[in-house]
């Protein structure tokens, strides 16, 4: 079973003096969907490159606590089970390939798999991207959506047990960006395990199991979207609720549970609207 476990995680850049990390400690069960929210500068790309290797082994600096990951903590074991999205698609590209097929290809080609393999992951991610029918055509001469949804078949071909994904729709129109999280929630249906750092609540409210709330390197909260969407102290971390948690607490005392609805269902089942 993979299970993700952060203890006591701090981390600081080379030659800087505060740390970007301070004290994370967080456990993430397979086939969980988290949300990372924070303002600029929380400390949210950070944390996405310590859970995929990249802080310490790449960027080097201070370290501390530990990430388990299936009780593994051997950064190289976390690097092979854990695939990073980064926001800017066009950077993800190898830039030496002409097809989509290939350009998902080469990561695979460069870890050894088999051709029939290999030709059956990379089908199986074409498919889960809804872009078999970009296969053909130049990585270059997609759109921003179209291309992230090739970066993000490129890291499940490789078969990871987690998926990192950084604000993966911060450089997309609004067409690009319904287009990926289209692709996300299948994602996570499919039961893989997915950490998101997102600015678009609306969406984290929908979909994410749980949603940990940075703030200058510290973890403020990690628990579910009503839970944590419901502080009243959100603001003060920069961050501006779902639209629809903010219409709830102008109008309406919180539920019972003592939390905010943060869909439009939730609010619409908790003023019973709607369908009946
Ligand atoms: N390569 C780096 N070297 C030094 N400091 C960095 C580097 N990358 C980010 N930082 C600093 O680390 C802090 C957290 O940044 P980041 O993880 O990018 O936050 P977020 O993704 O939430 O905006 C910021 O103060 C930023 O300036
Ligand atoms: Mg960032």
């Amino acid at each position: 079973m993979s299970k993700i476990r952060v203890e006591g995680l701090k981390y600081r850049y080379p030659d800087m003096d505060k740390l970007v990390l301070d004290n994370l400690n967080f456990e993430v069960e397979k086939g969980a969907f988290i949300g990372i929210i924070g303002e600029n500068t929380a400390g949210k790309s950070t944390l996405c490159y310590a859970l995929t290797g990249l802080v310490p082994n790449f960027f080097k600096g201070a370290y501390g606590g530990t990430i388990l990951i299936d009780d593994l903590d051997e950064i190289s074991d976390v690097t092979r089970k854990v695939g990073l999205v980064f926001d800017q698609p066009f950077s993800q590209m190898t830039g030496s390939k002409t097809t989509v097929y290939e350009e998902i290809a080469f990561g695979l080609e460069n870890s050894g798999v088999e051709r029939e393999e290999m030709r059956i992951r990379i089908d199986e991610s074409l498919r889960l991207m809804d872009i078999e029918h970009l296969q053909n055509k130049n990585p270059y001469d997609l759109s921003g959506g179209q291309m992230q949804r090739v970066a993000i078949a490129s890291v499940l071909a490789m078969k990871p047990d987690v998926i990192v994904l950084d604000e993966p729709t911060s450089q997309l129109d609004p067409k690009g960006s319904d287009e990926v999280f289209q692709v996300i929630t299948k994602l996570a249906k499919s039961g893989i395990t997915i950490i998101m750092a997102e600015h678009k609540l609306e969406k984290l409210a929908e979909y994410a199991s749980k949603i940990l709330l940075l703030h200058k390197g510290k973890q403020i909260a990690f628990g579910s979207p009503e839970e944590v969407f419901s502080r009243d102290d959100i603001l003060e971390y920069g961050i501006a609720p779902p639209v629809y948690t903010r219409i709830a607490k102008a109008v309406k005392p919180k539920t019972q549970a003592g939390f905010y609805p943060v869909t439009m269902k939730d609010l619409m089942q908790q003023w019973n609207v709607g369908d009946k």
